[in-house]
């Protein structure tokens, strides 16, 4: 299979392609759905939340399915209440009378047994691997920690700044439960794991690895299947995120992939790294930029294409199945 080929760095045909949040508000099938059931329905229903896994499948010739889930799933686990309010940031309502300090988890297989059984629904059907994933801990905190979720992160960097030790007791209980949540994943049949670290970027470069890398590395080390590391701010710490050996690295669109493949580990992966916008463009500028990205990687055994983060909201379908087309026919020239 080609995705896992590229993760052992061992794949002699044509890079795999899939798109980060592929399952999402850019397919008119996806729309429909959602007209029909909140978000949280869609989450929660593991044969509605298997449908919408296979749409993006089902009009690409993708080369991986990713579960439709969310990262924020797992605070379910603490007793917390995820809400996605339209066209803002989610917000996460803590079990009545507790305070953040005081979570506790219980088992992911009784609270979010119906990921499991989304899982063991879909892998019957598929004929490509299955990502399972879950969000870095410091990610998921800041969407605990946030009241109005933006771009600097304020009020959790403050909390980091003033009271590190309650902010890295929180970072270890969503590191614990989220190695308990990921392998039940693994139980259930996922063949490899993403982990999206999507806010890693705040930080400075002592403060990403005592937030991210030191946690991100805890619960690598509980997985058995391969597993692919994306941050944002990717391309600054590269040496950092090779020095934990993942099977790939997800790269957003700031550095040059054929650069960063020249500083790589042969035996890393590499996976990326499109801006999203261009999808959104001329469709003969994306094909420019594709066929640009697949030249630079062309022969590259470890290489997977993708976007350098998820797909917009607004993205013409046609043109991501131009994008599709382009990597699975092999046209660099
Ligand atoms: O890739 C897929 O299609 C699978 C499903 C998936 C979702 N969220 C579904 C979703 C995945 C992999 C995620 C990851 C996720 N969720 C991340 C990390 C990746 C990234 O983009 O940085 C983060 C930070 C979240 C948190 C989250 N969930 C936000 C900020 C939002 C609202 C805005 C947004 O990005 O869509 C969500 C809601 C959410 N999660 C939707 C979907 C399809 C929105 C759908 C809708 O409005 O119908």
């Amino acid at each position: 299979v080609k995705l896992l080929d590229a993760l052992a760095c061992q794949n002699r045909k044509r890079p795999p392609i899939w798109i980060m949040r592929q399952a999402g508000r850019y397919l008119p099938s996806y729309k429909a759905l959602r007209a029909r059931y909140p978000l949280i329905d869609l989450f929660h229903n593991s044969h509605l939340a298997a449908e919408v896994t296979l749409l993006p499948l089902k009009e690409m010739p993708l080369d991986a399915a990713i579960l439709f889930s969310d990262i924020l799933m797992v605070l379910e686990l603490f007793g917390c209440t995820v809400h996605y309010p339209e066209g803002k940031a989610p917000m996460v309502e803590l079990p009545s009378g507790v305070q953040i300090e005081d979570l506790q988890a219980t088992a992911a297989a009784d609270k979010l047994s119906y990921v499991k059984q989304t899982i063991q629904l879909l892998k019957p059907s598929l004929n490509v691997p299955l990502i399972g994933f879950c969000g870095g801990p410091f990610t998921v905190a800041s969407y605990l920690i946030e009241k109005n979720h933006r771009d600097s992160l304020s009020a959790t960097k403050k909390w980091l700044f003033t009271d590190p030790h309650a902010f890295h007791q929180l970072l270890k209980k969503i590191t614990a439960a989220s190695i308990d949540y990921l392998k039940m994943q693994e139980e259930a049949g996922v063949d490899v794991i993403q982990i999206f670290d999507s806010w890693a970027h705040v930080l400075g470069p002592v403060d990403f690895r005592l937030c991210c890398l030191d946690y991100l590395q805890e619960i690598m080390a509980h997985l058995s299947v391969p597993v692919i590391l994306f941050c944002r701010g990717s391309c600054l710490r590269l040496a950092e995120l090779a020095a934990l050996a993942p099977a790939a690295i997800s790269f957003d669109w700031q550095g040059e992939l054929e650069q960063i493949a020249g500083q790589m580990p042969r035996s890393i992966a590499i996976q990326g790294n499109l801006d999203p916008d261009l999808l959104r463009g001329e469709i003969s500028i994306l094909e420019e930029r594709a066929k640009e990205l697949l030249l630079q990687m062309q022969g590259h055994p470890g290489y997977i294409f993708n976007l350098g983060h998820g797909i917009l909201p607004d993205t013409p379908v046609d043109n991501v199945k131009r994008l599709v087309d382009l990597v699975t026919n092999g046209c660099v020239a």
